[in-house]
Formats: C-alpha cells, structure tokens, sequence
C-alpha cells in the first residue's frame, strides 16, 4: 500500500516586493539577486495573512482539486519553521479553519526539508493501513524570522504554503532516502522566535534567521546529487527513469549545479523561484501544485522530490503519479 497524491494546493501572499524594493532596504541590487540566486520577487505576509491562513488556504485548494470534504481527511500534518504560535499547533488551528473534524494533527519541523518529512511520515501511516486519508502542508511565514537589514539572508526568503491531499492506494511506488548531520546545525540558525514578540523593542539577534549560506551552498550541491543517488540505486533505478526532479528551491544555482552534476537535463528540473523566493518547507509543494495545475504531471511519471536545509537534513523521496 502506498499514498498517492489526489489533489494539491497553494496559497500565496497578496504582496509582492520585488528585488527593487529590497534594493530600497539593503545594499544590495536586483543584477545580484538575480544572478546569484535567480530570485525576482517574493511574496510577503502583511495583516491578516498569517502561516495558518495560508496552510488553511492551501489545504482548501488541495481539497477542492481532489474533490474531496475536510470531513474525509483522518491525518493533518504541518510543516514549519515559522509557525505563528507554539501551541496551539498550526495543524490543529488549519483543522479548525477547514473543518476537518475527523482528522488526527501535528506540526513537524525539519526547516526546508520538513515537506519531505511530512510526505515520508504521511506514506508510513497510509501504507500500514493506519489512516486512509493524509492532508500534508508546508506553511512559511519567513518574513517573521527574516532580518530586513541583513542583505545575505533577507534577498532569498519569501512567505507561502503548499499542500497536498494523499489517499491510500493499492498500487504506486514510494521509496525515500533521508539523513540529518546535527554537526553541521550552526551553519543555519534561528534560535528563539517570532519578531512579533519584540515588537515593542529592537529585536534580539537571536530571533533572526542567520546563515553561513557559502556552507549551506556547498553542503547542498554535494549532497543531493548523493542522496538522489542514492534513492535511484536503492529502487533499481536510473535518472533516465525519472520525469522530474522537483527539488527546494533554495537558489536557482543550485538546482542547475545538482541537474548538471547529475549529467541530466534542466528540463527535468523545474524552477519558480524567481516569483516566490525560497519559502522553506513551502517551495516544494508549490512547485508542485504549479506543475499539477499546469497538467505537466502524466499518470505514470517517476518523480523525485529532494529537500535540505537546517539541522541540517536532507534527503529524497520517489513516487509515481497516479
Ligand atoms: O533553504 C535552505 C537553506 N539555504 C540555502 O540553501 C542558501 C544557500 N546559499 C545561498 O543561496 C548563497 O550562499 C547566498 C545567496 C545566500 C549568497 O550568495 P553567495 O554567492 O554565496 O555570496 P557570498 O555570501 O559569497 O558573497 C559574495 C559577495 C560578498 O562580497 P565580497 O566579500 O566578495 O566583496 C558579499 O559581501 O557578495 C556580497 N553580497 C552581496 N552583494 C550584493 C552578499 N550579499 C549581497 C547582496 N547584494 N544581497
């Protein structure tokens, strides 16, 4: 037994600041954004919009492409590294939106790798026949964790979620691959939360996302190359058996460094990250709703999803569309 995705989702941030305006905030300018990251834009949270509105929307979304009730989802997973609260959990405050009585819920953190972690998570619990029905968001609102003044961080991140509704299946293939080195945890850190708390002061240090990106970059490009390598290997696979390689998008030299280490064309390896940023645990899931809703998924296709980020972890996971 395996899950297989029935529907997907997203919701995005009414507003967009484009490399321009972060060149109004930073020295910096949209020539070395773009060249070096391939960001155009990004989509921010203002007002209203928070990490749960948007899980909450992009459920809904995902819900409505598979033509299915909240009422019939039995497992609520939320990934974030940015969630409004800790308690109550962000999945329980998206199940309460939508309505989905019925379903068990929990966040899970793995930063940019936390999609790939609630897939695996979801696939455990589908394929031992312990729920049915699995709902599975990443939800950021990184704007929160983002230091405006910092120009080597605050040029790649941008606010979203994605989601996707998973059934259990007779048929398909899943397999996965996943590692963490909690070594190399200093390279990328946030370690207390939410700028909203020090709103009444200037913010501690602390609260902000800080990044040796040169490290996170290298670690990156080495490992998932490897780890998809991995994958293929331990499936009797090849990356000529693979349609699409849906990988973070973190920076767009990075996926064009893994497809060409990988000796495979960056036609396989899709990129949207000039209009959102990189939105952790929600790039993902939107790229993969984009591709969904444009039709470029066929029944059959092999694809593999690869995630990294903090901890650091990494890994990937393979799966047909069905
Ligand atoms: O989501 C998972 C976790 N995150 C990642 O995967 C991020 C991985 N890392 C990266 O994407 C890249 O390392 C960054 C985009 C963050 C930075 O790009 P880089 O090519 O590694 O730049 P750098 O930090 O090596 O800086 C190169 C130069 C430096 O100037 P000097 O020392 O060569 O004179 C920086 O001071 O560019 C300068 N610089 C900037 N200039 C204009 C750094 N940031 C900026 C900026 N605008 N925003």
């Amino acid at each position: 037994m395996t899950g297989k995705i029935c529907g997907t989702g997203s919701c995005i941030p009414e507003a967009v600041w484009d490399n321009q305006k972060l060149s109004e905030m930073v020295e910096t300018s949209d020539e070395w954004i773009r060249e070096r990251t391939g960001v155009a834009a990004r989509h921010i949270a203002l007002g209203e919009e928070t990490t749960v509105s948007l899980a909450a929307g992009a459920a809904r979304a995902a819900l409505e492409n598979a033509g299915m009730s909240p009422e019939e989802i039995q497992l609520i997973i939320v990934a974030t590294v940015s969630p409004d609260k800790l308690m109550p959990t962000t999945s329980c405050e998206v199940q309460k939106q939508i309505g989905a009585v019925n379903a068990t819920c929990f966040d899970l953190n793995a930063a940019c790798t936390g999609f790939l972690f609630a897939l695996n998570t979801a696939q455990a619990y589908l394929s031992q026949g312990i729920y049915r029905t699995a709902l599975i968001i990443g939800a950021e609102s990184l704007s929160q964790l983002t230091n405006w003044e910092d120009r080597s961080t605050c040029i790649l991140f941008g606010d979203g979620a994605g989601a996707a509704v998973l059934r259990a299946s007779e048929t398909g293939i899943y397999g996965l691959v996943t590692h963490s080195v909690g070594d190399m945890g200093e390279v990328l850190t946030c370690s207390s939360r939410n700028r909203k708390e020090y709103a009444n002061g200037p913010a501690a240090p602390e609260t902000y996302m800080q990044m040796n990106g040169k490290e996170v970059f290298k670690f990156a490009v080495s490992k998932v190359p490897e780890v998809i390598g991995e994958l293929l290997e331990q499936e009797g696979l090849t990356t000529a058996d693979i349609r699409y390689f849906l990988l973070h998008q973190a920076n767009e030299r990075i996926v064009r460094s893994v497809a060409k280490r990988m000796k495979t064309d960056m036609e396989r390896f899709p990129v949207n990250i000039e209009n959102y940023g990189n939105t952790s645990s929600a790039s993902i899931p939107i790229l993969m709703d984009e591709m969904n809703r444009k039709g470029l998924l066929k029944p059959g296709d092999k694809l593999i999803f690869s995630g990294f980020g903090a901890g650091l972890s990494y890994g990937a996971s393979l799966m047909e569309w069905q």
